[in-house]
C-alpha cells in the first residue's frame, strides 16, 4: 500500500528505494562480514572459450543470434539461448564442453566474469551493489537448486567474441509448463519459511508487489517441471545467508560424511567430517587445501595436473579434492562413493561453485564396471587424472578402475602404511591396471598421520 502511494511521487519512490536498498546492503554485508567463509566464494576456475559471435552490444547480439535462426529468450538483464540444434556452431566450442541439455544465458552487460555484473538496467544504484558480483548471482542461484526450487547451475563462463568480453551462466534448461495459481502460492510459502528462518531476503523493496513475483507465472520466470517441481529461473532478487545454506546441507548429511569411527582426540569422543571444508570453514579428519598443495608439484613434475583434463574420483567422499582439481582448472570431475556419500556431493559440489561435476552413487566391488558411468557427452579422450586415495582397503583393486580412460592415476595408501604393503598395492596395480609408478612421497595431512603418496602412469588408456 505505501509502495504505491510512493510510485505516485516518482522523486521520492526513488530517493525512499535508495535509502531502503542502501540500508539492506549495509545489513548485509555486516552479515557477511561475521559468517564470511575463508576461502573463495567460488572455487571452480573460469573456463576462456572464443565463440564465432560478434556483436557490440546486447541489441546487435540478440539480432546475430536471431539472424543465424537460434531460438532465443529476451528478459530484462540477459538473452536465454536454450540447447537447440546447431548451437555448437554458432556459439562455439563452450557449447560441447557442457551437457546437451544446458542453456546458455548471456549477460547483456558485456564483461569477463570477474567484472561482471547481472543487471543490465538497475533500478537504484544500490540494488546493483547489493546484488554483488556475477559470482554472488550464481551462488545464489545454486542455493535455490540446493532448496529445490531453481534449475542446477553449472558454470559461469568467460566467451571471447573477437576483442569483445562477454559472460554467460551455463545452466540445467527446464522443459516445464507454465504453474497454476496454487503452484504459485507453493512458491510464495516455500520462500516465506526461507525468509521466516533466515535464510533468505529479497533484494527490492516491493517484495512480492513486483512483476517478478506475479501470479501464476512470475513474469515467466515460474515453471514446474513434470514431476511436478517448482523452477524459478532468475534468482536475481534473491539474497542468501549463504553460510547458513551450507550449513543445513552439510547437517542434513553429516552422519554420512563423518566416515569412519569417532576420533578419540577430543574429549566426547567427537568426529568430524572426513574431507574439511575448503578454507578451513570447517575442519576435517583430512585437508583437502593441504592435500593438494603436496599434490600440485608432483603432478607438474610430470605434466599430471587437473588442468584443461578430466578428473576421476572413485570413492569422493564429500568430493572435495573434486572440488580441488576444478579449482585448478579441470574441464569436469566425475567421482563415485557409496549412494548416500554420493548425494551429499552432489548437493555440497554446487553450492561450494563446484558444478563442473558428476557424482555417481554406486557401492563398488571387485566386478564393478565404472567406465559406462562417465557421462557420453564427456569428451575425455584417455587423458583424464583418475585419484584413487584411501580408497584401497575399502574396495580393493577392481578391474574397472584400470578400464577408465586415465593416463594417470594418484595412490594414497592407509595412515601409517607401511612400505611392504605400498609395494606391493604398487606392484597390483601396475600388474592390473597396465602402469608404472613414476614418482611418490610421503603425505601428512589435516588429524592423520603419514601416508604414501605414488604417481602412476600410462601411455595409452585400454580403450
Ligand atoms: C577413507 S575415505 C577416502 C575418501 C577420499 N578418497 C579421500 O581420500 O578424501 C573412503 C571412502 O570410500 C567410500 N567407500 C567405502 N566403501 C565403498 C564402496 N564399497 N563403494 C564405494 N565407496 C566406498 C567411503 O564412503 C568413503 O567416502
Amino acid at each position: 500500500m505505501l509502495v504505491r502511494q510512493l510510485k505516485r511521487v516518482p522523486f521520492l519512490h526513488r530517493t525512499t528505494k535508495e535509502l531502503w536498498v542502501g540500508a539492506k546492503l549495509l545489513r548485509a554485508r555486516l552479515r557477511q562480514a561475521g559468517a564470511r567463509p575463508r576461502g573463495p566464494i567460488w572455487l571452480q576456475s573460469t573456463r576462456r572459450f572464443p565463440t564465432p559471435l560478434r556483436a557490440n552490444g546486447a541489441q546487435a547480439l540478440k539480432e546475430q543470434l536471431r539472424a543465424h535462426g537460434l531460438i532465443v529468450h529476451e528478459g530484462r538483464h540477459t538473452l536465454y539461448v536454450p540447447p537447440q540444434p546447431e548451437l555448437a556452431a554458432r556459439l562455439g566450442p563452450v557449447v560441447e564442453a557442457f551437457p546437451p541439455e544446458c542453456g546458455f544465458k548471456l549477460l547483456k552487460r558485456f564483461a569477463a566474469p570477474e567484472h561482471a555484473r547481472y543487471l543490465y538496467q538497475a533500478d537504484t544504484t544500490g540494488e546493483a551493489a547489493l546484488l554483488g558480483g556475477i559470482h554472488e548471482q550464481a551462488r545464489a542461484a545454486a542455493a535455490l537448486a540446493s532448496l529445490g526450487l531453481g534449475p542446477r547451475l553449472i558454470d559461469v563462463v568467460h566467451l571471447q567474441a573477437g576483442d569483445r568480453d562477454l559472460c554467460a551462466m551455463v545452466v540445467e534448461h527446464v522443459r516445464g509448463r507454465r504453474p497454476t495459481v496454487t503452484e504459485h502460492g507453493r512458491l510464495l510459502d516455500a520462500l516465506d519459511v526461507l525468509r521466516g528462518r533466515e535464510r533468505l531476503s529479497l533484494a527490492n523493496p516491493s517484495r512480492y508487489d513486483c512483476g517478478d513475483f506475479e501470479a501464476p507465472d512470475c513474469n515467466g520466470n515460474l515453471m514446474v517441471t513434470d514431476a511436478g517441481e517448482l523452477r524459478y529461473v532468475d534468482p536475481q532478487l534473491f539474497l542468501f545467508d549463504h553460510a547458513a545454506v551450507l550449513g543445513d546441507v552439510m547437517d542434513r548429511h553429516r552422519e554420512v560424511l563423518h566416515f569412519g569411527d569417532r576420533l578419540r582426540v577430543v574429549k566426547g569422543g567427537e568426529r568430524f567430517l572426513y574431507q574439511g571444508l575448503p578454507g578451513g570453514a570447517e575442519v576435517g579428519r583430512r585437508d583437502p587445501d593441504d592435500r593438494w598443495l603436496a599434490l600440485d608439484p608432483m603432478l607438474a613434475a610430470h605434466g599430471a595436473s587437473p588442468r584443461d583434463r578430466v578428473v576421476l574420483d572413485v570413492c569422493c567422499n564429500a568430493g572435495l579434492m573434486m572440488a580441488g582439481a576444478l579449482h585448478r582448472g579441470a574441464r569436469w570431475a566425475v567421482g563415485w562413493d557409496l549412494p548416500p556419500v554420493a548425494a551429499a556431493a552432489a548437493e555440497l559440489l554446487p553450492l561450494l561453485g563446484a558444478g563442473r561435476s558428476t557424482v555417481v552413487g554406486r557401492a563398488l566391488h571387485e566386478d564393478v564396471e565404472l567406465a559406462p558411468d562417465v557421462p557420453a557427452w564427456l569428451p575425455v579422450g584417455d587423458d583424464a587424472l583418475c585419484l584413487f586415495l584411501a580408497a584401497w582397503h575399502h574396495v580393493g583393486f577392481p578391474p574397472g578402475v584400470g578400464a577408465l580412460p586415465w593416463r594417470f592415476l594418484v595412490y594414497e595408501g592407509r595412515e601409517h602404511e607401511d612400505a611392504a604393503t605400498c609395494d606391493a598395492n604398487v606392484a597390483t596395480m601396475e600388474r592390473r591396471w597396465r602402469c608404472r609408478a613414476v614418482a611418490s612421497r610421503v603425505i601428512a595431512d589435516g588429524l592423520c598421520g603419514p601416508r604414501p603418496l605414488v604417481l602412476l602412469a600410462r601411455d595409452r588408456s585400454p580403450r
